[in-house]
């Protein structure tokens, strides 16, 4: 690496980082150590302010687009020269850890603030990313800023989803826009050059192993469904048992078809009923409807592309008074990423001296949206057990400050 490059890396402040992750940690902040900072919501507005008067202390223009994905940007010497991006995003889920998305954008913040002190230029711009709706917990799918910036979903597709409580993800999505109306507007813009998105492993793996970095390799493939039952509600203490049209017996029922199609020795499909809404929601009345998210994942696009196409079957097979409807929200196939940008990455870490290991993702990121569209990659740094989508989710300020550098010598080799 060269002397100025290293300069740079060795500029990453675990303590600035930890101080602006525990600040981000009190938007939305839970009894429990953990955070509620659902997409579009005015935790995610207050998230969204605080980053924007950090990137601009630092001399960065930030720009918002459609869907409110925040680019922060660090002019390179080659304006004709496409940008590196890194990032991730701010929303978390509803009972969310401290760590899950923001990690990213943050250290990639760090990055840029690294270079900024060692007074390195790049030949290309860096970009720091805060993607809008990665979680999906408020409103589905998830990776919506991600889909739409890739040009792999129109937004129109998603203004209409709404929230549990009936608000429409496209009114929440104006009252974000409007929240910062001084930052520019930004449409479908030049691809980047490469992606790299850092991020806890959100599982046990690093941990257990003694590893620092987890040199990402590829995200398993998924796919999500909502599927309604709908029958007819009626007086719970009168109706014959016989009679009924229960909506949420039947969803009992298509549930326990899915868990037999999934059913695995091996252990490698994942399978998660998450969300479940029944109405009239009410102990003494026969449930009328009920929908109920389905996430299905697999490594093997063979195997998630079977195990798929049978769940909208195996649903129908288990419900027999009702009526149903399948949904599919969600279909990504496996990702591998770029080789290019995967051996930067890991000799990041071994040029830091940090031990790593070469991993796949469980989780799903927005980095399989840009692997789409540009070389991509991604690092992992340990969390606490592997904990994740949980208040008690944990990790090592010295980890996290360790991804930081791996991320600043990677985006520092690529951009120039
Ligand atoms: C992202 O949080 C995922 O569901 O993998
Ligand atoms: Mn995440
Ligand atoms: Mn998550």
């Amino acid at each position: 690496m060269r002397e100025a490059h290293l300069d740079a890396v060795g500029r990453v402040d675990p303590e600035r980082l930890w101080r602006r992750l525990m600040e981000m940690a009190r938007i939305g902040a839970l009894p429990g150590g953990g955070v509620n900072r659902a997409a579009f919501s005015a935790e995610d507005i207050a998230a969204r302010k605080r980053l924007v008067s950090w990137a601009r202390a630092l001399g960065c223009s930030v720009a918002q687009d459609a869907i409110g994905n925040l680019f922060i940007h660090r002019a390179g010497t080659d304006p004709r020269a496409a940008p590196v991006m890194t990032g991730s995003h701010m929303d978390s889920q509803p009972r969310g850890g401290r760590f899950d998305g923001i990690y990213g954008v943050l250290a990639g913040l760090e990055a840029i603030e690294a270079m900024e002190r060692a007074g390195v230029r790049t030949r290309r711009p860096v970009e720091v990313v805060a993607w809008s709706n990665e979680e999906g917990g408020r409103f589905q799918p998830c990776t919506m800023g991600s889909a739409v910036h890739t040009g792999a979903k129109q937004l129109g597709e998603f203004l209409s989803v709404t929230d549990n409580d009936g608000v429409a993800l496209g009114d929440a999505l104006a009252r974000t826009l409007a929240a910062m109306p001084d930052l520019e507007q930004r449409e479908r813009k030049a691809p980047a050059a490469a992606y790299i998105e850092a991020h806890i492993e959100q599982g046990p793996l690093l941990e257990l192993e003694g590893a620092t970095i987890g040199v990402v390799t590829g995200i398993q493939g998924l796919r999500w469904f909502n599927v309604e039952i709908t029958g007819e509600t009626a007086h719970a203490g009168t109706t014959p048992l016989a009679g009924r049209r229960d909506a949420l017996r039947e969803a009992i029922d298509a549930i326990n078809a899915l868990r037999e199609l999934t059913r695995d020795e091996t252990d490698t499909v994942r399978f998660t009923i998450g969300r479940v809404l029944v109405s009239p929601n009410s102990p003494n009345s026969v449930p009328s409807h009920v929908l109920f998210s389905v996430d299905v994942r697999h490594p093997d696009a063979a195997t998630i592309e079977r195990l798929g196409s049978a769940v909208e079957p195996a649903v129908r097979s288990a419900v027999r008074r009702c009526s149903v409807a399948v949904n599919p929200t969600l279909t990504d196939d496996p990702c591998t990423f770029d080789p290019g940008v995967v051996a930067a990455v890991e000799r990041a870490a071994r040029t830091l001296d940090l031990p790593f290991r070469r991993m796949p993702s469980g989780a799903s990121h927005d980095a399989m949206y840009m692997a789409r569209v540009c070389p991509t990659g991604m690092i992992f740094v340990p969390c606490e057990r592997g904990v994740s989508h949980n208040e008690a989710e944990n990790a090592k300020p010295g980890d996290l400050a360790a991804g930081a550098r791996v991320l600043a010598a990677a985006l520092l080799e690529l951009a120039d």
